[in-house]
């Protein structure tokens, strides 16, 4: 896939999810829909989210093939991510130092934080899951994947983790 069919795809899905998502409530009826749209849109190999719960994270929804249900933080890719609040961009899981292989076929990942959103209460943000994607094909994700997939981890913060206003 060429960078252009990349970012076209994106700029295709974004206003999809968010009409998708709109005024929605339910946790894992968003999380399940914008697994599936992202991992239908581009055939990944895995899709999905670990949701921070009791102090590590637990599998959430998510489509591909069984995966680990528990990874604890600073743990593999998504324990790091979680752990820095930072996207991290994986081009070869054999050069990460202790990635979790939930499957072999998996050669490369993208982990994205997601955020609670704006709380007077609390002076930081923090991370209330990830969402994971792997392919299983070599240096799958790139800066624009990067973008891209921040601007859905910012719909899901608006829609799912937000206070909304009484
Ligand atoms: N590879 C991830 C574990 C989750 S699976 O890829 C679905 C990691 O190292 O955190």
């Amino acid at each position: 896939m060429t960078q252009t069919d990349k970012r076209t795809l994106y700029e295709q899905l974004l206003p999809q999810l968010a009409a998708l998502v709109d005024g929605e409530t339910e946790e894992m009826s968003v999380l399940a829909n914008v697994a599936s749209a992202i991992h239908e849109t581009f055939g990944f190999w895995w899709t999905g989210f670990y949701l921070v719960r009791h102090g590590e994270l637990r599998l959430g929804p998510f489509q591909g093939p069984t995966a680990c249900m528990r990874i604890a933080r600073g743990r593999g890719v998504c324990g790091a991510s979680w752990d820095r609040g930072q996207t991290i961009v994986v081009p070869d899981v054999k050069h990460f130092p202790g990635h979790i292989a939930c499957s072999s076929a998996s050669r490369s990942e993208i982990v994205v934080p997601i955020y609670n959103g704006a709380n007077p209460m609390q002076s930081c943000p923090s991370v209330v899951g990830v969402l994971d994607i792997d392919s299983q094909h070599p240096s799958a994700f790139d800066a624009t994947d990067q973008k891209f997939l921040e601007q859905v981890a910012a719909l899901i913060t608006q829609t799912l983790y937000t206070p909304k206003a009484p």
